[in-house]
């Protein structure tokens, strides 16, 4: 699938946002390793801390339904709005699949791609130290 039609998906799955405190509505549209697209939208609360990106909507929402792999993720705040993923969500991509692409828009409107990697280097992996604890 290509970027923009990933992107119109998130666009459209932004319409679900709830974001009465922020105002700031993103959508994502995650494509699965298996062909299917999960959506997702941010998800704010009064307790504000508790608010839930619409990156790791999406993937929570994949993983609970048995996808692991993915190989895109495309994020709007609107059409030509910039919407990189913060850093938690890069973490949270980054446990599945470090080289998924992730979709974006720059401040002129066009298009980023970037691999998950490349947003965030060196991301933490559970490792075993060794063999001795
Ligand atoms: N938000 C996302 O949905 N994705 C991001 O990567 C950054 C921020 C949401 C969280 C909150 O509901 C609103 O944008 C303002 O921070």
């Amino acid at each position: 699938m290509k970027p923009k039609d990933l992107m119109s998906l998130a666009e459209e799955a932004r319409e679900a946002s709830y974001s009465p405190y922020s105002k700031f509505a993103v959508g994502a549209a995650l494509l699965t390793k298996s062909g299917r697209v999960v959506l997702g939208c941010n998800v704010e609360n009064s307790s504000f801390g508790l608010a839930c990106c619409a990156e790791r909507t999406a993937i929570f929402k994949a993983v609970s339904e048995g996808e692991r792999e993915f190989l895109a993720i495309a994020v709007t705040a609107g059409k030509g709005h910039g919407a990189a993923p913060c850093g938690a969500c890069r973490q949270v991509l980054h446990e599945f699949s470090p080289e998924m692409w992730v979709y974006f828009h720059d401040d002129d409107g066009a298009i980023v791609r970037k691999r998950v990697n490349a947003l965030l280097s060196n991301g933490f992996r559970l490792r075993s130290r060794g063999g001795k604890k």
